[in-house]
C-alpha cells in the first residue's frame, strides 16, 4: 500500500548523527561531563514535587522557568533589560527555531542564512514550506557582510538566521556585523526578523560579545540559546530565546498547548538553580579546545578559529576514510562542513588524547 506522503518528503532520511557506544563520543557537541551528584539530587527532588501534580496540565506559560531563565541570561550576558516577558522556551532550541519558522515562514517566504552552517536550518524551512537561501561565508568562514547585505536587499527574506558561534565552523559574530544585518533587515518591505543562534555562546572567548545586548534597540531581533551545550543538559531538551515581548507574543500563537511538560520545567529550574556547578568545566573545555586547535595546527592542518566547543579542521583528501579510521579506534567525530573537512567536539582530556593518537595513526 502506498502512503500519501508529501511529494517533497518522499525518500528523505530523518536527520540525526550516529549514537554509538564508543570510548570518545565527539560528534554532537555535547558537554562531556555528567551532572554532579548534588545537581542530580536537586533535579530528582524537583521532579518528585512536580510528579505530585501530574494529573494537571503544566503551567502553559512556564512563568517560573521564564523568571529563572531571565535571571540567568541577565547575569551571563551582563544585560539588565531581560524580564520574564522577554523569554520564550521550548523543547530544545530546535523547537524554538521551528516556532520561528511557523510564525514567520511559509509559502512564498524566504529565510536567509550563511553557509556552511547548522544543517537543521533547511529542514525547519522545508517543514514550513519556506524557501531557504544561503550566502557563502568567506574562505575563513567569517561573514561576508557586503554579500549578506546585498542578499537581504535582493531577496527580501522574512527571517535572517545566523549562528554565532557558527556550527560547524565555530566562527562568532561581532556586534558590528549584527548591526549591519539589522540595518539591512530594517529596510526590507514588509519587515524582516534577525535571529542570532547562540547555542554555543557560553564557550565564546573572552571579549566576544553576545548579541543579547542589542535586543533592547531592535524589536525584530531575537537571540536563541540552549541548555544543551555548556549547561551539560542536552538530555533534558530546553532551548530558549530572548526578544521583545511583541516578538514573543507571535511565537505563542504557533506553539502547541502545554508544550513544555511539568517534568521538563521542574528539571530545567533545578538545573538553573545550579548553573555554576553544571558549567563548572566550561573553562576547562575552552582550554582543551584552544590546546586542540594549537595541536592540530602544529600537525599542519588548517583549523577554523573557534569560539565554540568544537573545531573544524582539514582538509583531507578522503575524509570518510579518516572518519572511519578514527571510529575503528573508538573515536566518533562528525563528517560535516565543506568537502574535505571534519569536525571534532571537545571532550575530556582523556578523550582528546585518544583523538590525537588515533588521528596520528590514521593519517600517518
Ligand atoms: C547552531 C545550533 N543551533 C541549535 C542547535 C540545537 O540544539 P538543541 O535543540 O539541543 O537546543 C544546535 C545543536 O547542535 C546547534 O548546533
Amino acid at each position: 500500500m502506498t502512503l500519501p506522503i508529501r511529494p517533497d518528503l518522499q525518500g528523505l532520511k530523518p536527520y540525526g548523527a550516529p549514537q554509538l557506544d564508543v570510548r570518545a563520543r565527539l560528534n554532537v557537541n555535547e558537554n562531556p561531563y555528567a551532572p554532579p551528584n548534588a545537581v542530580v539530587d536537586a533535579i530528582a527532588q524537583s521532579v518528585r514535587k512536580a510528579a505530585q501534580g501530574l494529573n494537571r496540565y503544566p503551567d502553559r506559560d512556564f512563568a517560573g522557568l521564564r523568571q529563572d531563565l531571565a535571571a540567568y541570561i541577565a547575569q551571563e550576558s551582563h544585560v539588565d533589560f531581560v524580564e520574564p516577558r522577554n523569554i520564550w522556551a521550548a523543547n530544545g532550541s530546535n523547537e524554538v527555531m521551528l516556532h520561528l519558522h511557523q510564525a514567520f515562514g511559509g509559502p512564498g517566504r524566504t529565510v536567509l542564512s550563511f553557509a556552511p552552517t547548522y544543517s537543521m536550518y533547511p529542514e525547519y524551512a522545508r517543514d514550513t514550506f519556506t524557501e531557504y537561501v544561503t550566502v557563502p561565508r568567506k574562505e575563513d568562514f567569517t561573514l561576508d557582510v557586503d554579500a549578506a547585505v546585498a542578499a537581504i536587499r535582493e531577496k527580501h527574506p522574512v527571517m535572517v538566521i545566523v549562528a554565532s558561534p557558527n556550527n560547524p565552523t565555530g566562527t562568532a559574530l561581532s556586534l558590528d556585523e549584527v548591526r549591519a544585518l539589522m540595518r539591512a533587515a530594517d529596510e526590507v518591505p514588509g519587515g524582516c526578523v534577525v535571529v542570532v543562534d547562540e547555542a554555543y555562546a557560553e564557550f565564546r572567548r573572552w571579549g566576544t560579545p553576545s548579541a543579547a545586548s542589542l535586543v533592547p534597540q531592535h524589536p525584530n531581533l531575537a537571540v536563541s540559546r540552549t541548555m544543551s551545550k555548556a549547561f551539560a543538559f542536552a538530555g533534558a531538551r530546553l532551548g530558549y530565546l530572548i526578544a521583545h515581548e511583541t516578538f514573543i507574543d507571535v511565537l505563542k500563537v504557533v506553539r502547541l498547548p502545554y508544550h513544555l511538560s511539568a517534568v521538563t520545567q521542574a528539571t530545567a529550574r533545578a538545573a538553573l538553580a545550579h548553573h555554576r556547578a553544571l558549567q563548572a568545566q566550561v573553562d576547562e573545555i575552552r582550554a582543551e579546545r584552544d590546546d586542540t586547535v594549537e595541536w592540530l595546527r602544529a600537525q599542519g592542518w588548517t583549523v577554523a578559529d573557534t569560539d565554540a566547543n568544537f573545531a573544524l579542521f582539514g582538509p583531507f583528501e578522503d575524509r570518510e576514510r579518516v572518519f572511519q579510521g578514527l571510529l575503528e579506534r573508538g573515536v566518533l567525530i562528525r563528517v560535516t562542513g565543506p568537502e574535505g573537512w571534519l569536525r571534532v567536539s571537545i571532550g575530556t582530556p582523556q578523550e582528546m588524547a585518544l583523538f590525537r593518537s588515533a588521528l596520528l595513526e590514521v593519517t600517518s
